[in-house]
C-alpha cells in the first residue's frame, strides 16, 4: 500500500490536522445552554430538534436556559428521522428568513446534520443540492463563507456528529445517503449531557452503540494519514485523511468503552455508569472519525439503507421500511473486518483486544476472525438482527447492494485494503448471517 501507521514521536515528516469543538460533558450540562450561547455571542437563536423530541424535557431545559440568559429563540422541528434533503430545504428556509445569529441543535445525528446543512443552503442557496458535495457525486463547489455559530447538544450515544465537520444526508431522489463534509460544518461547541440517554429504548442504545463501535473500528483500521503528506494546499487537506495519532487515541478509548459497557448499557436501562460511558465513547469516536473518515462499514451501510424494503425495527416509531443507521452498519461488519484484516493485521488484533475479544492463543494472523467473533458476540448479546438476512436481504440482492455502495468512492478509498466491486459483492455475500 505504501502507507504505514507512523507515530509522530518516531517520525517528524508527516502532517495531520485535528479539528474538534469545545466540549462540555456531564450530567445536567444542558442547563448551561443559555450561558454558553450568550458567551458565544448569540442573541437570536434557531433551535433545531425533531417532532419526537419537541415536547421532551431536554428541549424544555434548553429553551428555559436560553430564556433565562435573555436570548431570543425560535424552534424548527420539521426533521425526518433520517436526515434528508427535504428536511434540509425546510430548515434552510427557516434559517434564510429568521434573522438568526446562532443555532442550537438538540437531538440525534439527524437533527445535528440537518442543522449543519440548513445553514449552508439557507445562507448560500445554490441551484443544485449536490453542488456542495464532493465529486464525483457533486460539483465540489466551495461554500462561500462562514456559517452561524453552532452549539450542538446530542441526545443519543452514537453519531458523534456534535464533534464532526460532516453531515450525512439522504438524497431522496437517489434513495441513498451521501456525506457532505466541510470544515465550516464543525460546531463551535458541544454540550454532551448523558441524562439524555437514561430513557432510551434498548434497541436505540444498541443501534447507536454499534454506530459508535464502527466509527471507532473503521478509524483505527483506516488507511494511514501519511498518504496526504504532499497535499498542495494545506488548508484543503481532506477531512477523510485516514488513521492518525489523534484519532488512534480517541478510537482506542472508544473501543475499550464498547468492550466494557455495551452489553450492560443496552440490557440494563438503570445502569447509568454504562450509559454515561457509552455517551462519552460516542463523542470520542466522533472526535476520531471526524478527523479520519470511516471506510467499508459505513460505505456498505448506505447500500442497505438504499435498498431496504418492508422492514421495521422495534423501539422506533417509524413506518416501514426502516433500518436504524447503526444496524445498517453492523450487519456487514464481521464480514468486512474478516476481509480487511490481512491489510493491517496488527491494527485489527489490537482493536480486538480493546473490545475484550478472546485472544488466548491467537496471533495477528487470526485478527480478522477474532474481531469478527467479538462483534458477533456483541450483536447476539444485544439482540440486533443477524446479518443481512436479519434486515430482509438475501443472496439475490447482492449485485444491487454492491452497485449502490460502489458510489461511496471516498469511504472505499479509506479502506486499508484495495476494494473493488467484486470484493464488495463477496463481502455482502459473506454477511448474510453469522
Ligand atoms: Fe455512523
Amino acid at each position: 500500500m505504501g502507507c504505514q501507521y507512523f507515530d509522530p514521536c518516531d517520525h517528524g515528516a508527516d502532517t495531520f490536522t485535528i479539528a474538534i469543538p469545545k466540549v462540555t460533558f456531564g450530567r445536567g450540562c444542558l442547563a448551561e445552554a443559555g450561558a454558553r450561547a450568550r458567551a458565544l455571542g448569540m442573541t437570536r437563536i434557531a433551535v433545531f430538534t425533531d417532532p419526537f423530541l419537541r415536547d421532551s424535557v431536554y428541549v424544555a431545559t434548553v429553551l428555559d436556559s436560553l430564556a433565562q440568559a435573555g436570548l431570543d429563540a425560535a424552534v424548527f422541528d420539521e426533521i425526518a428521522i433520517e436526515a434528508d434533503d427535504a428536511s434540509v430545504a425546510r430548515g434552510a428556509d427557516f434559517i434564510a428568513t429568521g434573522n438568526f445569529d446562532g443555532v442550537v441543535s438538540v437531538g440525534g445525528g439527524s437533527v445535528m446534520d440537518t442543522a449543519k446543512a440548513a445553514m449552508v443552503y439557507g445562507l448560500y442557496p445554490t441551484g443544485d443540492f449536490l453542488d456542495y458535495f464532493a465529486p464525483p457525486l457533486g460539483a465540489g463547489k466551495t461554500i462561500p463563507g462562514r456559517l452561524l455559530t453552532h452549539l450542538a447538544c446530542p441526545t443519543t450515544s452514537g453519531t458523534g456528529s456534535e464533534c464532526t465537520s460532516l453531515s450525512v444526508l439522504r438524497i431522496n431522489n437517489m434513495s441513498t445517503k451521501f456525506v457532505l463534509g466541510n470544515p465550516l460544518l464543525l460546531p463551535q461547541e458541544a454540550l454532551i449531557d448523558p441524562t439524555c440517554c437514561d430513557s432510551l429504548p434498548a434497541m436505540v442504545v444498541a443501534s447507536t452503540g454499534f454506530d459508535l463501535l464502527c466509527h471507532a473500528l473503521e478509524c483505527y483500521t483506516a488507511r494511514a494519514y501519511t498518504r496526504w503528506d504532499k497535499v498542495e494546499d494545506p488548508t484543503r487537506r481532506p477531512l477523510i485523511q485516514g488513521a492518525n495519532p489523534w484519532s488512534d487515541l480517541a478510537a482506542r478509548k472508544a473501543l475499550e468503552i464498547v468492550g466494557e459497557y455495551m452489553d450492560r448499557g443496552v440490557n440494563n436501562a438503570d445502569d447509568r455508569e454504562a450509559r454515561d460511558q457509552l455517551m462519552w465513547g460516542a463523542s470520542l469516536a466522533g472526535m476520531a472519525f471526524g478527523n479520519t473518515g470511516t471506510h467499508l462499514g459505513h460505505a456498505l451501510s448506505y447500500g442497505v439503507t438504499h435498498l431496504m424494503h418492508d422492514i421495521t425495527t422495534p423501539g422506533y416509531a417509524v413506518k416501514s421500511p426502516f433500518v436504524p443507521h447503526g444496524i445498517s452498519v453492523v450487519v456487514s461488519a464481521p464480514a468486512i473486518f474478516r476481509y480487511t484484516a490481512e491489510a493491517a493485521p496488527d491494527r485489527h488484533f489490537e482493536a480486538a483486544g480493546y473490545l475484550q475479544a478472546d485472544l488466548r492463543g491467537a496471533g495477528s494472523e487470526d485478527s480478522g476472525e477474532a474481531l469478527a467473533k467479538r462483534i458477533i458476540d456483541l450483536m447476539q448479546k444485544t439482540g440486533v438482527p443477524n446479518g443481512l438476512n436479519g434486515v430482509g436481504f438475501g443472496p439475490a440482492d447482492v449485485p444491487a447492494l454492491a452497485a449502490s455502495t460502489a458510489r461511496q468512492v471516498r469511504a472505499i478509498a479509506n479502506s486499508p485494503r484495495e476494494t473493488n466491486l467484486v470484493d464488495i459483492e463477496n463481502i455482502y455475500a459473506a454477511a448474510m448471517s453469522y
